[in-house]
């Protein structure tokens, strides 16, 4: 019988699907959460005899009426992963401001719907485990990120303050920091992104450190290193450095 649950929001595809499928290979049961219901059942079918094991929702992260519709209908989970984004790379001359609403809406405020709808079972039941998907964009600002990078910052300071409360309930909040994987969402980057990897070994990456006591982790290992010394240098060499190897 399998013990352990997860929910993952934006489980359709990339990163959320790879970790959908590896979680149900060793063991887990999933709620996987996201707005194209063809997608999710095109990813329940390929688990072939382990379909059963995901269970599926067509819900926007930004409906908080039917995230807690389903948090209502299933037991707590062991696992909380907020993972569900967009990212539209934009040229910050333009006018961009129905992008910057999207991604604060789904981005930031879909994580809190989200973190809201399903917080209060994990807190009666004493236990638990939430896993924010911030990225490294959330560190320093990068070509095209404007929209996208500041909602990544606002999760990675809203994971550091909740830790606070939630560990004297017992649940565990890890922050999840990625360079570039190769998803849906990277295949719209029309410049070089260096250290890509595929959404497959990411997922692996965060079945590891998700074992650990890391309140944040980061990956590819070398591109977030040179990313984490950038941040903290003065801003004219990282500019510098950043239009050299990112731009
Ligand atoms: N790929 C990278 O290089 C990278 C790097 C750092 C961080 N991240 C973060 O990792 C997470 C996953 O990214 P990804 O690259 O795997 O993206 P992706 O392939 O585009 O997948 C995004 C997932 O989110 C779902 N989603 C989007 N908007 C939603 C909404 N309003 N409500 C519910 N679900 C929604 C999508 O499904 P539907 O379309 O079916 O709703 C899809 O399942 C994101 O938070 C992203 O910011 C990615």
């Amino acid at each position: 019988m399998r013990q352990k649950t997860a929910i993952i929001t934006g489980a359709s595809e990339g990163i959320g699907a790879a970790l959908t499928k590896l979680l149900i290979q060793h063991d887990w049961k999933v709620i996987g959460l996201s707005r194209n219901l063809k997608k999710l059942k095109f990813l329940q079918n390929s688990l072939l005899k382990n379909k059963d094991f995901l269970k599926i929702y067509a819900c926007d992260v930004q409906d908080f009426i039917k995230l807690e519709s389903i948090a209502k209908k299933n037991l707590p989970a062991d696992l909380l992963f907020l993972n569900a984004g967009i990212y539209t790379p934009i040229n910050a001359t333009k006018n961009n401001i129905e992008h910057y609403k999207q991604h604060l809406l789904i981005n930031y405020l879909g994580v809190i719907n989200s973190y809201e709808a399903f917080l209060p079972k994990m807190i009666s039941r004493k236990k638990g485990h939430i896993i924010i998907m911030s990225s490294i964009s959330g560190w320093i600002g990068l070509p095209k990120a404007a929209a996208y990078g500041p909602t990544k910052a606002a999760l990675r300071s809203f994971a550091q303050s909740i830790r606070y409360d939630l560990n004297s309930k017992g649940i565990k909040v890890q922050v999840c920091s990625p360079g570039f994987v190769e998803t849906p969402a990277t295949s719209k980057n029309d410049f070089y992104m260096p250290g890509l990897m595929k959404a497959d070994d990411a997922a692996k990456i965060i079945f590891n450190q998700m074992k650990s006591n890391k309140f944040e982790f980061s990956f590819p290992l070398i591109f977030s290193m040179f990313m984490k010394v950038f941040s903290m240098l003065p801003d004219k060499l990282t500019s510098l450095l950043i239009k050299k190897f990112v731009c």
